[in-house]
């Protein structure tokens, strides 16, 4: 069946996730954290990601925001950064205005001028997504952002893809799921959804029930996979 619907996971797949540490890193004053930050950059998703897992397990939902604030303060402690609240504050405003990655918009415009749905689904929460989106321009590129909170718990729970079918009327087979998560290509492969990941780090595929049938570099192949 052709794809009709393009669905993207949000913070490492359009937004780059290292781009709050990295410019908090390079500005004045920073020194102590410039020395840290990408080990502190690593463990804020490593443990944010974490999070949502866990919680979703428990039965213990909580929004994206708090999992992102629990995440970074833990990984603050880690390297004995956890009394600079100026830093704190900092860093979580940066996560509000994260920068898209360069081919996005580019990628988004060819599915849209082919006809193509295009839409977000996230576990972040709506108004985090909402200020990512209108700081990187891509609000007219997309026809809509799903968010977990909809349905309380987190990717790759079942539930939350089936937002996608419920908000598009399309099958699974029409629908290409990109992530560069494993976790949750492999969640979205394991639900009948085509899938591609986007493996800028050269990471092994992870040992999951389901593979992922596409695995790019970047974003710029999406267009030739989807048909547009
Ligand atoms: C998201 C996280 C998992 O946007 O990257 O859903």
């Amino acid at each position: 069946m052709p794809i009709t619907t393009c669905i993207f996971d949000a913070y490492g797949t359009l937004f780059d996730v290292a781009a709050a540490a990295r410019t908090a890193a390079a500005e004045p004053g920073r020194a102590a954290f410039a020395a840290h930050w990408p080990q502190i950059a690593q463990n804020w998703r490593l443990k944010q990601l974490q999070y949502t897992w866990l919680r979703a397990v428990m039965q213990r939902h909580t929004d994206f925001w708090q999992v992102t604030q629990d995440g970074l303060d833990w990984a603050l402690e880690a390297e004995g950064l956890e009394g600079d609240v100026e830093l704190r504050e900092r860093l979580l405003q940066l996560y509000w205005e994260l920068e898209a990655y360069a081919e996005v918009p580019a990628m988004l415009r060819t599915l849209k001028d082919a006809g193509l749905n295009t839409a977000i689904l996230s576990n972040g929460s709506p108004d985090m997504l909402d200020g990512a989106v209108k700081s990187a321009g891509l609000t007219d590129l997309l026809d809509d952002v799903l968010s977990v909170e909809d349905v309380g718990i987190f990717k790759p729970a079942d539930v939350v893809y089936d937002m996608v079918g419920k908000r598009f009327g399309c099958a699974r087979t029409e629908v290409l799921f990109v992530s560069s998560n494993g976790w949750d290509v492999a969640g979205a492969a394991g639900y009948g959804f085509n899938t591609a990941w986007v493996n800028r780090a050269s990471e092994p595929v992870d040992r999951l029930p389901a593979r992922p049938a596409h695995i790019l570099n970047d974003l710029t192949g999406i267009p030739a996979l989807a048909g547009a």
